[in-house]
């Protein structure tokens, strides 16, 4: 719902409130923005009043001599007028003057929503959305912000648009997708960092006084700091998330001002961009995501509903997803036709329902110095060619999927010698190279023709039924403003691949999770989350994803064990117990399995299936329970079924006894709670023969009110302690798991 009053402006979603004020002066105040308020009476006591003179700060005007920029929560701030802060805008006009100063000039509702960049969130007509637009009418710039809203996620989604009034090109330096002002300083930033084989491990810190800055100058949203923020308030049970629809370098930007107050600001990252405005252009920057809630993981939930709804768009949206087989880690570039039909026979037999052929399948491309840019099938590989292999896939009835990484070029290829200046890159200087190989100039409407013709006939001829699109390396050399235009460029074409092939499943990767972002999820409906798939680094990746991104989004492997990142050994079941929380897939040589693993995959797949929907769809919470251990839960939608895996971190002697306690279960409710068989290796215990058959034995059948299981909760059966073994004894060694699946009785 929105609503303008008077000088008024309110947003009202299922749970929150926004609240906007215009003031005397024609700024556009934040009044707050929170838990939802039922009635505004005294609402004009909200906002600090000015009852003071403070003869160090600069004002507007003598009229207005109580207003002090610093002092205000402004909506989209500027600079050079006395808000000492960052401001959400920064330009250059008539000269050299960056002076701004944004009033209120009117304001409108309106159904849908404004749709202008490229990638963006969808809303039917029954969404709202308010535009205001404010001028500064000496620079003859104005700004149009947009609010739409989600009332049912409690999500509300921010925009911006500058448009150039005067005769004259303006240079725009930034501007921010959403400013919010807060009147506290009491704030834990939460952010999602890392690099390759760690994306988006969860930081927190206390903000202090100062800027803190969360960004990437990567070109892309990048692995070293995802776009997602939350803002905790310490010792209240509140949280604010932003997260951002955008695939390009970002920032997000936490300021604690002298006077207690806190602003937030995301977008687009100033640190390498400039635009110049065209008398009369406009401006549209990217969509911000931003919500509130009481907690992180119900924050969490609202983002996953979101994304679900109006992010993910095309065939797969709402769909189930197949469980695949990957040929990257279990060959590598070590790929031919009969050993990919080896491996295919084996994983069509296990249960997999798409195989997907990775890198090496083209040209030259033998290894990672040579090929890319040059997108024919090798002949060496595929003396049949891909559509005969591709045929044999689906005879062994799965679907086929190939991996393609468009965006690059190895100086060792036909490409190259062809087009040497289709490199993007700075004239006239060696360009940085990382991983062999080049970014093209996806700018030039040239080379995108090249590789959307060149690839769409090999995905064509083989009728691919699922594409991974891969980008193995970041930007260098970029001028200014560059990066902003190759990520409209890399929309373009990514837009008509998506056309051209509806009903093809597109996967985003790049070195792994290195642009997991709402912008390429508008395009590709999943993600592969990281190339690291030890199932103990694992647990944050995934758990900082799952911050932002929905289960649906997040593709996991289970792969060989040692495992290729880390060289830790664990059991193939406590792999597939971490992967299955979200896209499962197996990327190893299903060949050289043992008999006993074999058949533990093929239980997996047939399990995954039948809570395919929880694994996928459901709501996912987590409990880290001291330093032991860490529960994951996956609620089904109907909240009738939960999956429940439970992750001994360290083996600890404490004698704790470990508890199953589920506070969402409903209270009126029976629940029937079992655990997923698993099958030990007797080897793994070494010399104790007897914990393997005693381990077999670990049962586990318990019926039980919701009204026990959501406060005191049952006793699992106690963990193996050194000596001693009881049928019901769990033994599970270090990075082992257990899966409980519980189910309400009806
Ligand atoms: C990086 C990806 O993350 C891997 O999964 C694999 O596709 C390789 N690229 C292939 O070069």
């Amino acid at each position: 719902m929105i609503r303008i009053c008077g000088d008024l402006i309110e947003l009202q979603t299922r749970s929150t409130t926004y609240l906007m004020r215009i003031l005397a002066g024609g700024q556009l105040e934040n009044v707050c923005y929170g838990r939802r308020i039922d009635s505004l009476e005294g609402c004009e006591f909200i906002s600090e009043n000015f009852d003071y003179k403070l003869t160090t700060l600069p004002y507007a005007d003598e009229e207005h001599s109580r207003c002090f920029p610093e002092r205000l929560l402004y909506e989209y701030p500027t600079a050079g007028r006395g808000d000492y802060r960052t401001a959400a805008i920064e330009c250059v006009y008539s000269g050299n003057l960056t002076a701004l100063e944004l009033r209120y000039r009117s304001s409108r509702i309106f159904s849908g929503k404004c749709n202008a960049f490229p990638a963006h969130a969808l809303a039917d007509e029954s969404t709202q959305t308010l535009e205001i637009t404010l001028a500064d009418d000496f620079a003859r710039l104005a700004v149009r912000l947009y609010y739409t809203v989600y009332e049912e996620e409690d999500i509300i989604l921010r925009s911006a648009a500058v448009v150039n009034e005067s005769s004259a090109a303006v240079r725009l330096d930034s501007a921010a997708s959403l400013c919010l002002d807060f009147s506290t300083d009491d704030f834990i930033l939460h952010s999602y960092d890392g690099a390759w084989a760690r994306e988006r491990c969860e930081e927190t810190r206390k903000l202090l006084a100062g800027i803190t800055v969360i960004d990437s100058k990567l070109g892309c949203s990048g692995n070293e700091h995802s776009p997602l923020v939350y803002l905790e308030r310490e010792g209240f049970d509140e949280v604010w998330g932003v997260n951002l629809i955008y695939s390009g370098s970002h920032r997000q930007l936490a300021e604690v001002s002298p006077f207690g107050k806190t602003r937030l600001i995301s977008g687009i990252n100033p640190s390498d961009f400039e635009y110049w405005l065209e008398p009369g252009e406009t401006f549209h920057t990217p969509e911000a995501v931003l919500t509130y809630s009481s907690s992180i993981e119900d924050a969490a939930w609202n983002f996953h509903r979101f994304i679900n709804k109006a992010i993910i768009r095309g065939r797969w949206k709402d769909r189930a997803r197949p469980v695949l087989i990957n040929s990257w880690e279990a060959c590598y570039f070590d790929i031919s036709a009969a050993r990919l039909s080896a491996l295919a026979d084996k994983a069509s037999e296990l249960g997999c329902e798409l195989f997907v052929l990775d890198d090496g399948w083209f040209s030259t491309r033998r290894n990672e110095t040579a090929g890319l840019g040059d997108w024919t099938v090798s002949a060496d590989v595929f003396p049949q060619g891909l559509a005969s292999f591709a045929a044999s896939i689906r005879q062994r009835g799965m679907m086929f999927g190939l991996w393609i990484e468009p965006e690059m070029v190895n100086k060792d290829s036909r490409l190259y010698e062809e087009h040497p200046d289709w490199l993007a890159a700075a004239p006239g200087r060696k360009p940085v190279v990382c991983r062999h190989q080049h970014i093209l100039d996806l700018t030039r409407r040239e080379v995108r023709d090249y590789l959307f013709d060149s690839i769409s006939e090999v995905l064509a001829q083989c009728s691919a039924d699922y594409v991974k699109w891969d980008f193995n390396r970041t930007f260098a050399d970029c001028a200014a403003g560059y990066n902003y235009r190759y990520v409209l460029s890399l929309y373009e074409l990514v837009s008509r691949f998506v056309s051209r092939f509806p009903d093809t499943l597109f996967e985003c990767c790049a070195s792994g999770g290195n642009r997991y972002d709402l912008g390429m999820l508008c395009f590709m409906s999943q993600v592969w989350t990281s190339d690291d798939t030890d199932l103990y680094h694992r647990l944050a990746i995934q758990e900082g994803t799952l911050a932002g991104f929905p289960l649906s989004t997040m593709a996991n492997h289970v792969s060989a064990s040692p495992a290729h990142q880390s060289l830790r050994t664990s059991r193939i079941d406590s792999r597939f117990d971490v992967a299955s929380f979200g896209l499962l897939g197996y990327e190893l040589d299903l060949c050289a399995l043992s008999p006993a693993d074999s058949e533990a995959v093929r239980e997996q797949i047939a399990f995954y299936k039948e809570y395919r929907p929880v694994f996928q769809y459901g709501r996912f919470r987590k409990l880290r329970s001291r330093d032991s251990s860490t529960v994951w839960w996956s609620v089904s939608k109907d909240d009738v079924t939960i999956v429940m895996q439970y992750v001994v971190l360290n083996q600890v002697h404490t004698g704790r006894c470990d508890r199953l306690v589920l506070p969402f279960a409903g209270k009126d409710k029976t629940y029937r709670i079992t655990k997923r068989a698993v099958h030990i290796d007797p080897a793994s215990y070494g010399s104790m023969k007897n914990a393997y058959h005693r381990a077999e034995g670990e049962e586990c059948c318990m019926t039980v009110s919701g009204s026990i299981l959501s406060t005191c909760g049952v006793a699992l059966p106690p963990q193996f302690m050194g000596n001693g073994f009881f049928p019901s004894t769990r033994v599970i060694a270090d990075h082992g798991t257990r899966m409980y699946i519980v189910k309400e009785v009806r």
